[in-house]
């Protein structure tokens, strides 16, 4: 009755590597972060995709919109970016095998100098 609150944190699984729940309106980067899980990351604002992770299952909460910043392909497997998203049920993830490396996406999308 009193006291009593909607509001709760989710239990995030990492495949092949732990689990952490999260604190209510905690993203997934700072609830791994605040229980001692390395997870990688690096501006936590949105704006690198070294945080990029595959949702298994669960729904997430996206504080960002992420299209301009993932792949068309990364989109349809379903990744997300673990310091924009806000668990709204259990859920798994999957990491990526490799880091991510956007500096690379962003050279190819520069307009090449004129002659
Ligand atoms: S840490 Fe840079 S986009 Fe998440």
């Amino acid at each position: 009755m009193f006291g009593w609150s909607k509001k709760q944190g989710y239990e995030v699984v990492i495949e092949g590597r732990s689990s952490f729940v999260t604190e209510p309106g905690e993203t997934v980067l700072n609830g791994a972060l605040r229980s001692g899980i390395a997870f990688p990351h690096s501006c936590k604002v949105g704006g690198c995709a070294s945080c990029m992770c595959q949702l298994v299952s669960g729904k997430v909460k996206e504080l960002t919109d992420k299209t301009y910043l993932l792949t068309k392909e990364e989109l349809e497997q379903g990744f997300i970016l673990g310091c924009q998203s806000v668990p709204r049920s259990n859920v798994t993830l999957r990491l990526p095998a490799r880091p991510v490396a956007r500096r690379d996406r962003g050279s190819a999308r520069r307009i090449p100098p004129t002659p």
